[in-house]
């Protein structure tokens, strides 16, 4: 809305929001088309996560039904700000252009996928995206293949149709589907991350990546554990 575009301006270019009407009428103008442009944009991710979360809920309900099994523990969902996503646009370099943003920012729409095992990470991802109009536009798996820091989650970026009066409307959502664990470790490598301003030393981050092979360890023995009490309790 109006009051991240005035963040955004004045964290670019120190503009206080109370001097924007002293600007020249050409640049008030283009403000204000880039204010209705981001509050369009709102709009239309935020749709665009409902219309994810409620499919991942139904799907939930409906395993919990069949399995007397919850996969999903939470879902946590968010649009950019404007400010970030102009902060992203400037540092790839990339004009204000409303489809260059819608093409190249995948993650101004994100939801994340909180799940019990690694294996559910696989299966809803799955039952998501082989519905027919979801369209599944980039995976990366970074549980098969952690990052460097020892980061693991399921990352996919997706295509949703939402429909609006004026029409269909395909909207890209970046999806990360994650164990407990693995979001555990992403929350707390993501705090030191953001206090060492990125740069953290040698000897913490080497911590940090063996606390992620221990992370995944307790996943594989949660998981190994989930499935004798469900050989246990499986015939009837
Ligand atoms: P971005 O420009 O950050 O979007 O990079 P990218 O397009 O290469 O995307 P990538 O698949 O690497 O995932 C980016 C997102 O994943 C970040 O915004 C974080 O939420 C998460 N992520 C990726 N790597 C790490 C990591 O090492 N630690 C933590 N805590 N989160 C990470
Ligand atoms: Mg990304």
């Amino acid at each position: 809305g109006q009051a991240s575009v005035g963040a955004a301006l004045e964290s670019f270019r120190g503009t206080a929001v109370a001097d924007l009407s002293r600007l020249p009428s050409d640049v008030a103008e283009a403000l204000e088309r880039m204010r209705v442009d981001f509050e369009q944009f709102d709009l239309e991710y935020r749709s665009a996560l409902s219309e994810v979360e409620t499919r991942l809920e139904v799907l939930r309900d409906e395993y919990l039904h069949l399995h007397d099994h919850n996969p999903i523990e939470h879902i946590v969902t968010r649009v950019k700000s404007a400010q970030s996503i102009l902060r992203k646009a400037a540092r790839r370099g990339l004009p204000f252009d409303l489809e260059v943003l819608r093409r190249e920012i995948t993650d101004i729409a994100g939801a994340r996928v909180v799940l019990s095992f690694t294996e559910d990470v696989y299966r809803v991802f799955e039952l998501f995206t082989s519905q027919p109009d979801i369209h599944l536009l980039q995976v990366k798996d970074y549980i098969d293949e952690p990052k460097p820091s020892g980061y693991r989650s399921l990352h996919v970026i997706v295509a949703v149709p939402v429909h609006f009066s004026t029409g269909t409307q395909e909207v890209t959502v970046e999806v990360q589907f994650r164990t407990i664990a693995m979001d555990f470790w992403a929350s707390l490598e993501h705090k030191i991350h953001y206090k060492f301003d990125g740069d953290v030393p040698a000897e913490i981050a080497a911590e940090l990546n063996e606390a992620a092979t221990a992370a995944a360890a307790m996943d594989a023995r949660m998981e190994h554990l989930h499935r004798q009490v469900r050989a246990h309790s499986a015939p009837e």
